[in-house]
């Protein structure tokens, strides 16, 4: 894993814009998968700056997100097609058909888990995934002992989640139970992975998912065994970290050629 530490979430957010952009620019028809929740929001507005600006062009990009709650309509305020649509997919030029969310209301739960994932590989795999955590360490809606090498499935959220959820939907009670998310399987097959955390509620997770075992307890930790995994965290997300010196001292030293 290569761990970067940024003095604030506007830093790293925008470092991490900057290499997903890059991608693109070399592979226009690049696929992304991306995230949702507080976390990837400084992401997003650089995302849309860029597009603004630099005239970052999502138009042959196809993208897939992580997750869904099951039983919300697209237009419910708490579901992630809003979220989408409100942070990036209404302010920059990708095509409508080239966006996969999984879909909340299917009526064959299964059926549509097997298409995402089919989708995923006639896309020809993610090039890079772009990932949240969770205080418990799920990736995507991947709770505590998913299986390692789980595909796109239904998942029951845990209590905590749901109340971490509460305010998108008026309180933890309206939150739902059920969500649709890629496996850690399906994440670990991404080309590219650019984790972000911020904040100290953060810590204990990110010094756990680093410097800890892999274990199915803490679900983000499978991404060790994954040969590119960025971690892009600010200051106090890094702050338990025991060797953090060290990786302040690897990005100060990057070769020339690797720099972001
Ligand atoms: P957050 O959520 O970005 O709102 O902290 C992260 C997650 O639960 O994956």
């Amino acid at each position: 894993m290569e761990i970067i530490i940024q003095p604030d979430p506007g830093t790293a957010g925008a470092l991490a814009a900057k290499i997903v952009a890059r991608i693109i620019k070399d592979k226009p028809d690049a696929v992304v998968g991306f995230p949702t929740g507080a976390t990837p929001l400084e992401f997003y507005r650089n995302l849309v700056r860029m597009h603004r600006e630099e005239g970052l062009d999502f138009s042959r990009v196809t993208t897939f997100n992580l997750d869904e709650f099951v039983g919300l309509p697209p237009d419910h305020p708490g579901s992630y097609h809003v979220y989408m649509d409100k942070h990036l997919f209404g302010h920059v030029n990708v095509g409508r058909d080239r966006i996969h969310i999984p879909d909340g209301l299917a009526a064959d739960i299964p059926a549509t888990c097997r298409r995402y994932e089919e989708e995923i590989r006639t896309a020809g795999g993610i090039d890079v995934q772009i990932l949240g955590i969770g205080v418990d360490g799920h990736i995507g809606f991947n709770e505590p002992t998913s299986s390692l090498g789980s595909r796109t499935r239904i998942k029951t959220l845990t209590r905590q989640t749901r109340r971490e959820n509460a305010a998108e939907f008026g309180g933890k009670d309206n939150v739902p139970y059920h969500v649709l998310t890629m496996g850690i399987g399906t994440i670990l097959e991404s080309r590219l992975i650019l984790l972000l955390a911020f904040g100290a509620k953060k810590a204990p997770i990110i010094a756990q998912t680093v410097e800890g075992p892999v274990t199915a307890l803490i679900p983000a930790s499978a991404l060790q065994h994954h040969p590119r995994t960025i971690l892009i965290l600010d200051e106090e997300a890094a702050g338990a970290l025991t060797k953090a010196d060290y990786y302040r001292y690897v990005y100060e030293h990057k070769p020339d050629w690797q720099k972001y």
